[in-house]
């Protein structure tokens, strides 16, 4: 090795050893016959001392270079308790640079100093090399390792699963793969690897795992990018509970472990509605109050005649309290996530010791009840239940930013989901999670025959997320084993006996061989990892990820392909 220690490794029962030390000149400081050097790795910082005889090597010394420091380790004449290795210094006595560093074209250690993130990810090997950076990823490998521990102990086998394959049933987009042997036909990269896993259960691995990379041609947000990791799941003779309960055990154990926080077990359990209705999300951030009020039966007859009109066409009406007074600026915020939701704005009025402002006039004959309701600002949406609530609940999520609420720690399951949701741009039904999904037993035994639009709205789905401070970190389900079922659910979402057949053929002649019953889950990995660092954003703790809109600054992709093989694969681009 050229180093016999690491950067953060020597400590006082080290003096008098000799020692070879590598890594970067985090910092120089020359004084005249001398120079003090922080020499740095991963493991930490550690001083070295340089005599005159080396002068004319550190006087132009940029720093980020990479030296090789030979000495005697010594003890500190001022220690720096600020440092692991701060009781001692490293004084050399040989000294070789390794490989000089150009001026850093961003700054890398001075918090003080802003730099953009385009500028962080196109240069993102020297921003990796921060902490921060370097803690999260060495965070990730510790999850990694705990997980397959876990798994393990549970007996669970990992098993990989195709990257090339035919197009997955997730909802996004997905991203092909030209084939070059059969012209004109694609690769799909999974966008989980869902029916895989089913078909390992009709295979006999009962339980399965896999940490593993999935593919989605979605638009791009803080918690989204293109690729992302999942810790895919799934489970043979298991049920809701017992899937559950081992997600509990996994994510209980990476708290515990990594950050030192005992959850509280069994996780709370919300159902969807429930969490619609009062948190206006299906991953409700329940670490704050700011719950939907339901003013329905209050404004039915009150006289606000906009509310009263949407209450007869079979609306709701319903609010939330801000505990403090908006000012006008900002309840044209709200009103701004009231239009983006399709409503013309907000009804919007200040409890004080009276109603003031905004619409106060109109809510005088509820006033007393609205009263009994605390002080803030009042902002009510009449319409479409579940339009209503999101829309709220969009607001209530901008005040509690406002209002720095969104902190501490709360996780919990949202269940009983839609087994459908209804496509607006599609006019058709939709899966709520993914076509293989199990219906909850009632209404089942006909197979949906007879009911109407809203009857199959309302079916409820043996679904669940897991929720943690108001991001779905999981998803899973019970899954559809019986062939009958699973082709009547093609048919309600319309995807005709052909296409069924070639896009999930394998499956559902797997189910002709002895299928057991089953169900799964995968977790976002890279989702639960910036949830429990805190991070703003999934591109915190992946190494090299795309930006917020998709494209790779530091590789600069995505990127024209050569003439050539585009030609032997047949694909004209059009430019
Ligand atoms: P689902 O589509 O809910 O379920 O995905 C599971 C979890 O993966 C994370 N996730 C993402 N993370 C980052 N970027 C993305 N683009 C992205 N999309 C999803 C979320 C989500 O909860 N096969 C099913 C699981 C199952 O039924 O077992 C599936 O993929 O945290």
């Amino acid at each position: 090795m050229l180093r016999s220690h690491n950067c953060g490794e020597l400590r006082k029962t080290d003096i008098k050893k000799r020692v070879k030390l590598a890594g970067w000149v985090h910092s120089l400081r020359s004084f005249g016959k001398k120079a003090f050097i922080d020499l740095r790795d991963r493991h930490g910082i550690t001083q070295a001392v340089l005599g005159e005889e080396f002068k004319a090597v550190y006087s132009e010394l940029p720093r980020e270079s990479v030296v090789l420091v030979e000495g005697a380790v010594v003890k500190r004449k001022q220690p720096n308790s600020a440092i692991n290795t701060g009781e001692i210094e490293v004084i050399a006595d040989k000294f070789i640079v390794l490989s000089k560093s150009k001026p850093l074209p961003l700054e890398i250690f001075n918090p003080d100093i802003k730099t953009t993130e385009e500028k962080r990810l196109e240069y993102r090997f020297l921003d990796l090399r921060r902490p921060e950076m370097q803690r999260a990823m060495e965070f990730r490998f510790g999850a990694e390792t705990l997980i397959r521990q876990y798994m393990l102990l549970k007996d669970f086998v990992e098993i990989e699963t195709p990257f090339m394959s035919r197009p997955t049933p997730e909802g996004a987009r997905d991203f092909l793969v030209p084939s070059r042997s059969f012209k004109g036909k694609f690769w799909a990269l999974p966008q989980s690897p869902q029916i895989y896993k089913q078909l390992l259960m009709v295979a006999g691995f009962d339980k399965y795992f896999q940490i593993v990379r999935c593919f989605r041609d979605e638009d791009l947000r803080a918690d989204r990018q293109y690729e992302f990791t999942q810790i895919d799941i799934e489970t043979s003779f298991s049920e809701e509970s017992d899937i559950q309960e081992l997600s509990e055990g996994l994510i209980s154990l990476l708290y515990a472990q990594l950050l030192g926080i005992k959850l509280k077990r069994p996780f709370k359990q919300m159902s969807w509605e429930h969490a619609i209705d009062l948190y206006g999300s299906d991953k409700p951030d329940t670490r704050f109050g700011i719950e939907l009020i339901e003013l329905t039966d209050e404004l039915r007859e009150s006289g606000f005649k906009i509310i009263e009109k949407q209450i007869r066409a079979d609306g709701i009406a319903k609010a939330i309290l801000i505990p403090e007074e908006l000012t006008r600026k900002e309840t044209k915020a709200m009103e701004k996530i009231a239009k983006d939701y399709g409503f013309p704005g907000v009804a919007w009025t200040w409890i004080q010791k009276e109603l003031k402002g905004g619409v106060a006039e109109q809510l005088e004959p509820i006033k007393t009840k609205l009263k009994k309701l605390g002080k803030g600002t009042l902002l009510i949406l009449a319409g479409d239940w579940a339009r209503v609530c999101e829309a709220l609940g969009a607001m209530r999520l901008a005040a509690a930013e406002k209002l720095d609420l969104r902190k501490g720690l709360d996780v919990l399951w949202v269940t009983d989901f839609p087994l459908f949701k209804w496509s607006q741009e599609k006019q058709r039904l939709q899966s709520g999670h993914h076509p293989f999904t199990l219906p909850k037993p009632e209404k089942l035994s006909d197979l949906f025959e007879n009911l109407s639009e809203q009857e199959l709205l309302d079916i409820r789905s043996q679904a669940f997320d897991l929720v943690i401070n108001g991001t779905e970190v999981g998803g899973g389900s019970m899954r559809i084993t019986d062939k009958k079922l699973q082709e009547r659910i093609f048919e309600l979402l319309k995807i005709d006996r052909k296409t069924a057949k070639e896009k999930f053929g394998m499956l559902l002649k797997a189910f002709d061989y002895g299928v057991p019953p089953h169900g799964g889950i995968a977790f976002g990995f890279d989702r639960l990892l910036q949830v429990m660092l805190g991070k703003d954003s999934i591109r915190d703790v992946i190494a090299f990820p795309k930006n917020k809109v998709g494209r790779a600054l530091m590789e600069d992709g995505p990127a024209k392909a050569d003439q050539e093989l585009l030609d032997e694969l047949g694909i004209k681009t059009g430019d």
